[in-house]
């Protein structure tokens, strides 16, 4: 029999971060060994920003999520394992076991469930290619596990209001049903967000590494930390952390949940970069987006913090809203919208959505003028005509190459990074900075 204290059997944020590890140190080797076997099974792709056709294995994202789920699948025991240790000790005293926390097992299954379907719907699109009218609505099925423990935790479904709002609309708005409504389309606008500011190496697993990361970072935030000061002669000690401040065990407990997802999920991200990072020799895949993407939105809602989550998807919210009038046919979207590599500076440029056959359209040029006024795209007009002949494609790697002119890739992607980092630094400002400001208490 294991020997168990009957406190905190085993410690489960260092055995998470232990995972966190074995999970960099299984993707980093586990990609060279399997590549060749993902390019027999024709899951390879050529990478359009270099001279040379090799193929690269595509779809590693798959490894990274049998890396987490396996791992996520081990680890269940250890947040529980006080509960083994009290049982053996009521068994030897004789007593009756009770009050397992059936609620928190059910939530750690729950999002396993969703990132099981992420991955699947990942995995069938980089098989299949899947269409955009039937990939948006899957992560929504997907994400209801999650909200039916969100509901059965009597999760808040309010919205405090800002102060200069509340004259209008009071200070708490009840949003109710609407409230299921927004983290069901926050679980696809992370799944897809992350997939459509794509096609440079490096950029789909780096922004969710560093996403990651801020959500981490935002749980730390919360858990009691314990401190010693010193007051003249005066030692004082205790536990800090914004959990406590606020006055909530279940607070810290949802933190701690939302950092047992996202410290493996850093340790495999970190893993694919090491192989995806300029020159790429493996591709993520769509499999990567997804399942990232689902599990960052299921850290959000199963921690409560899904407003704060949105905070750290700025630049995503960004490329998708440029996006829009590619996704919904306003502006015509090719298959591939990623940058344009001039063999000859071997520097790359914006690449064009091509207009001259395309019908006339007031809205189509309306759209397009505001963008081109905002400085988002460029325009090819006719000279003799004076119509609109072509327009880079509307993600913000084009607009970085329109403002910052022709770069390399690598340039690029760092340049995406830090646009991230900066994002996410603006939302910890937000968060703790300007709420303070805006709202009371
Ligand atoms: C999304 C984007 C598409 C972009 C593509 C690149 C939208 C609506 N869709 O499509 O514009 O071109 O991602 O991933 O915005 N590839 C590279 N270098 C890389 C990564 C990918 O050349 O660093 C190429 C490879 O040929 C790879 C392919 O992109 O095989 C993967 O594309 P896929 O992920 O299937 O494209 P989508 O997600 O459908
Ligand atoms: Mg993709």
């Amino acid at each position: 029999l294991l020997k168990l204290p009957s406190s905190l059997a085993l410690p489960a944020l260092e055995t998470n971060l232990g995972f966190a590890i074995l999970a960099f140190v299984a993707v980093v080797h586990l990609i060279p060994a399997l590549g060749e076997n993902f390019i027999k099974a024709g899951l390879k792709g050529r990478d359009m920003l270099k001279t040379y056709d090799d193929p690269i294995p595509e779809c590693q994202g798959l490894i990274c999520a049998a890396v987490y789920i396996t791992l996520l699948t081990l680890f269940i025991p250890f947040p529980f394992s006080s509960f083994f240790a009290r049982d053996r000790d009521t068994s030897l005293a004789g007593l009756a076991k009770g009050d397992f926390p059936h609620q928190q097992l059910a939530t750690y299954l729950s999002a396993l469930l969703s990132f099981l379907a992420a991955t699947m719907l990942g995995l069938l699109d980089d098989l299949f290619d899947i269409r955009w009218r039937y990939k948006l609505p899957i992560p929504i099925i997907a994400s209801i596990p999650l909200l039916m423990v969100y509901y059965a935790e009597q999760g808040l479904t309010t919205v405090v209001l800002p102060i200069p709002l509340r004259p209008f609309f009071g200070t708490i708005v009840q949003l109710g049903p609407l409230y299921y409504v927004y983290m069901s389309l926050l679980s696809t606008f992370c799944t897809n967000a992350i997939n459509i500011l794509a096609g440079i190496n490096g950029v789909e697993v780096g922004q969710a590494l560093i996403i990651s990361l801020s959500v981490a970072l935002n749980d730390l935030l919360y858990l009691p930390w314990p401190y010693t000061l010193r007051v003249g002669s005066k030692v004082l000690g205790g536990e800090w952390g914004a959990g406590l401040a606020f006055g909530s065990k279940e607070l810290v407990e949802r933190h701690l949940l939302s950092l047992y997802f996202m410290l493996p999920l850093i340790g495999v991200c970190a893993g694919l970069m090491f192989h995806n990072w300029y020159p790429a020799r493996a591709f993520p895949g769509d499999t990567l987006c997804y399942f990232t993407g689902m599990a960052i939105a299921a850290a959000g809602i199963l921690g409560h913090f899904s407003k704060t989550l949105l905070l750290f998807f700025i630049p995503q919210i960004f490329n998708f809203l440029l996006s829009c009038p590619q996704l919904f046919l306003i502006v015509p979207c090719p298959r591939h919208r990623l940058p344009k590599l001039n063999k000859d500076t071997m520097l790359l440029n914006t690449s064009e959505a091509d207009l001259s056959n395309e019908p006339p359209s007031s809205l189509r040029d309306l759209v397009l003028q505001l963008l081109a006024f905002l400085r988002l795209t460029r325009l090819t007009t006719d000279l003799k005509t004076g119509r609109i002949t072509a327009c880079t494609n509307l993600t913000i790697l084009n607009v970085l190459l329109y403002w910052f002119g022709p770069m390399s890739e690598e340039d690029l992607v760092v340049r995406v990074m830090l646009t991230q980092c900066a994002g996410s630094a603006l939302a910890f400002v937000v968060r703790y900075g300007v709420a303070g400001l805006i709202y009371d208490g």
